[in-house]
């Protein structure tokens, strides 16, 4: 059993009052709290050991290079990566998507082909693609998502085609909390088609459960830092060696070259090819603190209590009369999407908030989504490490007397 107060004593934010209240953070899911090592980490790099990375011959750069590149290795044994040049690093799950979308489109993707997604992706995984087929004319279709929001796997069959170049799912829904069967889902594509390249976001899966990506055997993998309980900047993409010399530079710029003259530029090994700029120096060191915080918690221990909060939540909020939850699914992460008859998202959510409780309304970056559910916005209540069964019971208490209000 984790000792939560213990836990929530790692975290500054959860000392606030807000109007007045104190603060009950349920908004996890879009960004979540920083525990006092990441914060720490990143002042004292700040203060001490800033210098910009794989450039300087002076000790403080190459100290800032260790820290940076000491990441890498801290991500890789993360994630379980082969290799260390499998992992790059981006600004976030967005980017990392849209570097995998960029630099497939010249000598992977045909005129013609076409590329798998599904009704429940965050648009982080839809517009890319859609941007892509742009330049370059490409079908994108979707696995359907059944009532109970979960993938219809049965339509897999006949949405696999010899066309069908990219398969690109979540793992986790930032709306429904489904955790999709990404295994089982890779292990029927590979079946018939080894070769397509299969891509997992993995921006809300990686806070709640222990990740595999050899397990998985998923060709490329992203997540965000901010989400993880790291800083905003920071992203990472897994990508399987196999891909890395199909694949072109996502940028140009310093740090991805080998050798450049006034006519053409040859390219640094990946991963260096990818991370063109100067990049969040600090941000990546701060990641490497928040994976040593949450692997010291333990990724199983995690799991469990948000699991527990899970039940207790859905079990508390099916109280509430009219209150229906999108997302029914038996694997699902501690993430709650609901709307109330009567009431409109965005009024419960301000009155939440005058009772000190976060919660986020509308469309969460899942407009296809909410159109499939034929419904314009939500509330979604998002747990973390940190939340307690008296966050449950407060957002219960501040939902009744929203209602109130409102009637
Ligand atoms: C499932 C999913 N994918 C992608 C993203 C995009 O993440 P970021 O904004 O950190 O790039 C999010 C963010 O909420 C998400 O929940």
């Amino acid at each position: 059993m984790l000792d939560i107060q213990n836990i929530r004593r790692d975290f500054p934010f959860l000392k606030q009052m807000v109007h007045g209240k104190p603060v009950v953070f349920l908004d996890t899911g879009a960004s979540a709290q920083k525990p006092n090592v990441v914060i720490d980490a990143v002042k004292e790099s700040y203060t001490n050991d800033y210098a910009n990375v794989h450039r300087g011959v002076y000790y403080l750069s190459d100290q800032a290079t260790e820290k940076y590149e000491g990441t890498r290795k801290v991500v890789q044994n993360f994630l379980n990566a082969e290799k260390l040049e499998e992992i790059i690093f981006t600004k976030g799950t967005t980017e990392s998507i849209n570097l995998v979308a960029s630099s497939l489109l010249d000598d992977y993707f045909e005129v013609g082909d076409e590329i798998l997604i599904t009704e429940m992706e965050h648009h982080a995984n839809i517009v890319p693609w859609q941007l892509m087929s742009k330049h370059k004319p490409l079908v994108i279709k979707y696995i359907p998502v059944t009532d109970k929001g979960e993938l219809d796997l049965s339509a897999l069959p006949s949405l696999l085609k010899a066309k069908t170049k990219l398969i690109s799912l979540t793992h986790c829904s930032n709306v429904l909390g489904t955790i999709n069967p990404i295994k089982e889902i890779i292990q029927q594509i590979r079946q018939n088609y080894p070769d397509i390249a299969i891509m997992v976001d993995g921006a809300q899966s990686i806070v709640h459960q222990k990740v595999d990506v050899r397990d998985l055997d998923c060709d490329f993998f992203a997540f965000s830092s901010h989400k993880l309980y790291g800083t905003t900047g920071v992203g990472v993409l897994y990508a399987k060696e196999k891909w890395h010399w199909l694949m072109s530079p996502y940028q140009g710029g310093g740090d991805m070259i080998k050798l450049v003259t006034m006519q053409q530029t040859t390219f640094a090994d990946p991963p260096y090819k990818f991370e063109a700029g100067t990049p969040d120096i600090i941000g990546v060191i701060g990641l490497s603190k928040a994976i040593e915080y949450v692997q010291g918690v333990g990724m199983d221990n995690i799991s469990a209590h948000e699991q527990a909060l899970l039940q207790y939540a859905t079990k508390s909020l099916k109280t509430i009369p009219g209150l229906r939850i999108l997302g029914e699914s038996e694997h699902k992460a501690a993430v709650i999407t609901f709307v109330i008859d009567g009431f409109h998202a965005n009024d419960l959510g301000t009155l939440l908030d005058l009772s000190g409780i976060c919660v986020r309304t509308g469309h969460h970056c899942a407009q296809p989504l909410l159109q499939r559910f034929n419904v314009p916005s939500t509330v979604r209540a998002s747990f973390g490490i940190y939340n307690t069964q008296e966050d449950v019971d407060a957002l219960i208490k501040g939902l009744n007397k929203a209602m109130k209000m409102l009637n």
